[in-house]
């Protein structure tokens, strides 16, 4: 969506707060023997109290309340039966609606001990973002988020799953201007305008270019023991610095 006026912003801050504690909160709760479906239930619990809704649920009929994603599983990861181990690279995407406004954020993190690979990949992946983050400005190009992104892997020594994208956000989970590229692509001719919500959502990898689907119809897959990141914000582009939504409290 597009920004017209100070209540929508306020409502955008409001759903943006909320995921962005949940997914904390659940980071911090993630613990060796849990199963994924004990941890999604944190998170639905979360939702809940603070009169929430999840958005892909709402929006694709996911049947989770969040997506978990564990070590070769890059993105949308069903919650179940999968027990967390010490080690684990784990993603959690949390995204909701509240009021008719939705915010969309997600990270990786490693439950302990943490390897150094493990970390360099998180490490690369956080840097994609803010990296990212700072070219996103009124008038600019839209491609130079993905140029940011692809830059940033190349440097890094990763690389850009390609078939996973950024993508507008506000009044509905994925929306105008559609797809964001993590990589530069010149003939994409858009423009960030301001009001603009967008996410930016770069994953980075050892080894995939693409994710394959999974058999349970949700879960997005790389090679066997290939390791992917992803960390994840909502934002309004302004005529300078963007207004990061998915902050969670002080
Ligand atoms: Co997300
Ligand atoms: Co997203």
């Amino acid at each position: 969506m597009t920004i017209e006026t100070d209540a929508q912003l306020e409502h955008l801050r409001v759903i943006g707060r909320i995921v962005a504690n949940v997914l904390k909160q659940m980071m911090a709760r993630a613990e060796p023997g849990m199963t994924t479906a004990e941890l999604d239930a944190i998170g639905a619990e979360l939702l809940e109290r603070e009169g929430a809704r999840s958005a892909p649920q709402l929006a694709y009929g996911f049947p989770g309340a969040t997506c978990i994603s564990v070590n070769e599983e890059v993105a949308h990861g069903l919650p179940g039966v999968r027990v967390l181990r010490a080690g684990d690279m784990v993603n959690i995407d949390v995204s909701a609606e509240k009021d008719g406004f939705f915010a969309d954020t997600g990270g990786s993190f490693v439950i302990p001990p943490v390897t150094p690979d493990k970390r360099r990949l998180c490490n690369a992946t956080r840097e994609a973002l803010n990296n990212a983050i700072r070219q996103v400005r009124a008038g600019q190009p839209l491609n130079r988020i993905g140029k940011a992104i692809e830059q940033t892997a190349k440097q890094r020594g990763y690389r850009v799953i390609r078939n996973l994208c950024s993508h507008g956000v506000g009044a509905s989970l994925h929306e105008y201007p559609e797809e964001i590229y993590g990589y530069y692509e010149p003939r994409d001719r858009r423009q960030l305008s301001e009001g603009m919500v967008i996410t930016i959502e770069p994953f980075l990898s050892d080894r995939n270019r693409h994710v394959e689907d999974g058999d349970d119809g949700w879960t997005l897959l790389g090679a066997p023991g290939s390791l992917s990141a992803q960390y994840e914000h909502s934002l309004v582009v302004t005529r300078g610095a963007p207004i990061i939504l998915t902050q969670p409290s002080a």
